[in-house]
């Protein structure tokens, strides 16, 4: 693995990373494949899995959204409600609840959130994604809109969720959305360091990145490698400047990455052969036709799963691509080339989530936290340990 990336101007060498796992809200795990997976979808599960993950060190937890089956995942808790379940039993973890506009209105949303904000102490925040799965529209009798026009009204939706939370007799005339003077109160809790609660995007196709660019607060993208995402940041950061962009602060970027943290080098890529050898073909065929509506549907071709290959939609959100396979130190050396080239936040899957998140916070989070405090004394700053997240080690912050 290289460790000679450049350190980008994107890069933000003070403050930690941050880490962010996928709730495992649908059945079947998070890779498409009949290897054993001792994860479940169920919700004792889920709230065991989120109390092990805040005391591993990690900050954030998303939770999916799927209505239908798809790539084998036949059963699926709702997005929202499982995030409300989980923030209720949890103390510091943030959950990340992913909604689709064309599914939800921007105002009953942004209704949803502040009352989730009030809840959870400032804790709920929401990824908004623009879908793919054509039939979860089309037979709920929704219309499915062409690829662009899906993030044009993603972008007016995040205008309209975000002038709901901060301004009063807030008013929006758009292709998509008419509100007029509308004030929801209460507003959300007043917390310092954030203008609202946390708005994310997951995208990777040209008009994702704009959109992102101009509206979100974070922007996740899909699992791919270094030059791979330094072009994600880069389209997102000239929409950014392009002086279009109506968020408050400069994006923050996280990428997906399948984690496979083995004692040696070999076990881990056994693990990974396995998981392709075991794929489970059918669901996955049946994906790869499915994701068409994304990244291949586009005008110039670029979004996600644009390229994948039948082994990159085994972990649907192409995790394998991040390359976060090996010992604890080579994972976490590959986090810190990711960190030089401007991520703030890795979100990860694993096969076996309760042992292997615990596992991640005990192995590859010391280390990544030495490397992050050396790469920041080495380019004459220094890593905000302030900012760091209580461990279980650590007991838990006043
Ligand atoms: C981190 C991340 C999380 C996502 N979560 C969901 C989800 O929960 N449900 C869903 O239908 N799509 C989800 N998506 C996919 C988006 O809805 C969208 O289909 C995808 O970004 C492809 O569009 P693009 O080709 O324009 O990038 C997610 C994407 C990313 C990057």
């Amino acid at each position: 693995m290289s460790t000679n990336t450049p350190v980008s101007a994107a890069a933000d060498l003070q403050t930690p990373l941050k880490f962010a796992y996928w709730v495992p809200n649908v059945s079947g795990g998070l890779v498409v494949s009949t290897i054993e997976q001792r994860t479940s979808w169920d919700f004792d599960y889920n709230k065991k899995l989120a109390r092990i993950a805040e005391d591993a060190g990690f900050e954030y937890a998303l939770s999916q959204t799927r209505y239908a089956a798809s790539y084998g995942a036949d059963k699926q808790h709702e997005a929202t409600a499982f995030t409300l379940g989980l923030l209720g039993a949890t103390e510091r973890l943030k959950v990340i609840a992913a909604v689709h506009p064309g599914m939800w209105h921007p105002g009953v949303l942004a209704k949803w959130l502040i009352t989730a904000d009030h809840i959870s102490n400032g804790r709920a925040a929401v990824n908004i994604v623009s879908g793919w799965l054509k039939d979860e529209f089309t037979n709920f009798g929704l219309p499915w809109l062409e690829h662009d026009e899906r993030y044009v009204r993603t972008e007016e939706f995040i205008t309209v969720l975000r002038g709901l939370l901060t301004e009063k007799d807030f008013s929006f005339h758009g292709s998509h959305y008419d509100i007029s003077d509308f004030t929801l109160s209460p507003a959300p809790l007043d917390i310092p360091g954030r203008a609202h609660p946390e708005i994310f995007f997951g995208g990777n196709s040209t008009a994702a990145q704009a959109a992102a660019g101009r509206t979100a607060d974070w922007y996740f993208s899909n699992g791919r490698d270094l030059e791979g995402f330094k072009g994600n940041i880069s389209g997102v950061l000239a929409a950014a400047s392009s002086g279009a962009r109506t968020a408050p602060a400069k994006p923050r970027f996280g990428i997906n990455g399948f984690v496979i943290a083995r004692d040696t080098e070999a076990e881990a890529t056994e693990t990974l052969r396995e998981i392709i050898a075991k794929a489970h073909r059918p669901a996955v065929e049946g994906f790869a036709a499915a994701v068409k509506e994304a990244g291949q549907s586009t005008k110039d071709g670029k979004g996600m799963w644009e390229d994948s290959t039948f082994e990159d939609l085994i972990q649907y959100n192409d995790g394998f691509r991040t390359g976060l396979i090996g010992t604890p130190e080579q994972i976490a050396e590959r986090i810190i080339e990711f960190k030089k080239i401007g991520v703030n936040l890795l979100l990860t899957a694993y096969l076996h989530f309760q042992e292997e998140v615990a596992a991640f916070g005990r192995d590859v989070l010391p280390i990544v936290r030495e490397l992050e405090a050396d790469l920041a004394r080495k380019n004459g700053t220094e890593l905000n340990t302030d900012l760091l997240p209580a461990t279980s080690l650590e007991g838990s912050p006043a």
